[in-house]
């Protein structure tokens, strides 16, 4: 939408140009003439006002692009050692880090290889918000790592997940947990999974499984190491500079500091003091912290940050959008939260003829 003309912008949104100058004057917005480039935010705004549905597009053309840490979710079965799993990588981290001071608020946490590589892992296992997240295009992860309990194998759960990563598009690694347990069993865990579509490494195909115990600290390394290799595969890149392109991956209002989001920025540096608007809220950036709790001045891709100044409490796989001023961040917010709410009457409406012929 970046520098298009209200001529553009009617033509794609298939409306016609009085409509879209009415919408613009509507906002507070001047237009001199329908040949000059609206801003992108304005684009939106009208896009929105008439019921298209936008997603910003960054182009990369020409900017400085870098190769960039993969950012990891773990998946799995209930019980089958996700959050152990985690704890265990976490525990790399922070032996990596040596002291503590790593906060355990943040929905991500780094683990750093002596190699100098690192890699991000989403603290938030749950398929409801990977598939909220996955509905509103909020493309955070990379890779995910299917936990399967080596004693009890694959479950609905296992195979709920499989199916999310596929429609995803994002590469599975298998992690095969508690395989210190006597009853353990890698080998059907292979099987079921290969009979379940999955293509495994050592049968011809592309995924890797690493056996592990989240308990014993057994195998950790082998999945880091896995999870790069797979990361390399993909050659995994981002812009640098110009605004960030980021989301969220958890909220939370802390009584003191208000709203604060933990984001991972996908391009792009998102910078202290600049105004955002997040899903429907808005506000300026008063801090930017790292995973150890450390105020920092910029954000860049795959760093997972806690930011602070936010007006409102924003929602797990929101986006986050730089604008250039106060004034254009409210109104952008307000423009979301009246089109969220019209799209949620609109399913409410869609959905009471069905209850009506339930009823009857
Ligand atoms: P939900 O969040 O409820 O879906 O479970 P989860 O997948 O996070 O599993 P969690 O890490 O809570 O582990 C479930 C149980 O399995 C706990 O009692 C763990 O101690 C146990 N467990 C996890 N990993 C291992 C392992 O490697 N070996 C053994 N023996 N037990 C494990
Ligand atoms: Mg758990």
């Amino acid at each position: 939408f970046e520098g298009m003309t209200v001529v553009e912008l009617a033509k794609r949104c298939g409306e016609s140009i009085a409509t879209v100058q009415h919408i613009i004057v509507n906002v507070g917005e001047k237009i001199d003439s329908e040949f000059d480039p609206l801003s992108i935010d304005i684009a939106e705004l009208v896009a929105m006002e008439i019921g298209v549905n936008v997603c910003r597009l960054h182009s990369d053309d020409g900017a400085h692009v870098l190769g960039r840490s993969p950012v990891v979710t773990v998946m799995g079965h209930v019980d089958h050692g996700k959050t152990s799993l985690l704890d265990a990588l976490r525990q790399t981290s922070l032996a990596a880090k040596e002291a503590g001071g790593i906060t355990q608020h943040l929905g991500a946490f780094v683990v750093g290889m002596q190699s100098g590589a690192s890699i991000t892992f989403l603290d938030t296992p749950g398929h409801a918000a990977f598939s909220a997240m996955r509905a509103r295009g909020a493309a955070v992860t990379d890779i995910v790592v299917l936990v399967v309990a080596a004693d009890d194998g694959v479950m609905p759960q296992t195979l709920e997940a499989m199916s999310h990563a596929k429609a995803a598009n994002v590469p599975i690694v298998v992690a095969v947990n508690k395989c210190d347990k006597p009853d353990a069993n890698p080998e059907r865990v292979r099987v079921q999974l290969a009979t379940e579509g999955l293509s495994l490494e050592e049968m011809g195909g592309d995924v890797q499984v690493v056996e592990v115990s989240a308990v014993n600290k057994v195998g950790l390394d082998k999945l880091e190491d896995a999870l790069l290799l797979q990361a390399e595969l993909m050659d995994l890149k981002a812009r640098i500079d110009g605004p960030a392109q980021a989301y969220v991956v958890e909220a939370r209002l802390d009584k003191g500091r208000g709203p604060l989001a933990t984001a991972i920025v996908k391009a792009g540096t998102l910078v202290c003091g600049q105004h955002v608007v997040v899903g429907a809220e808005w506000g300026r950036i008063r801090s930017i912290r790292d995973m150890a709790r450390k105020v920092i001045a910029q954000a860049r891709p795959a760093m997972p940050v806690e930011i602070e100044g936010l007006k409102g409490l924003p929602m797990a796989g929101d986006d986050i959008v730089v604008v250039e001023s106060e004034e254009r961040a409210r109104m952008l917010s307000e423009g979301r939260k009246k089109k969220f709410e019209k799209d949620r009457l609109t399913k409410l409406e869609e959905e009471r003829p069905k209850t009506s012929e339930l009823e009857e």
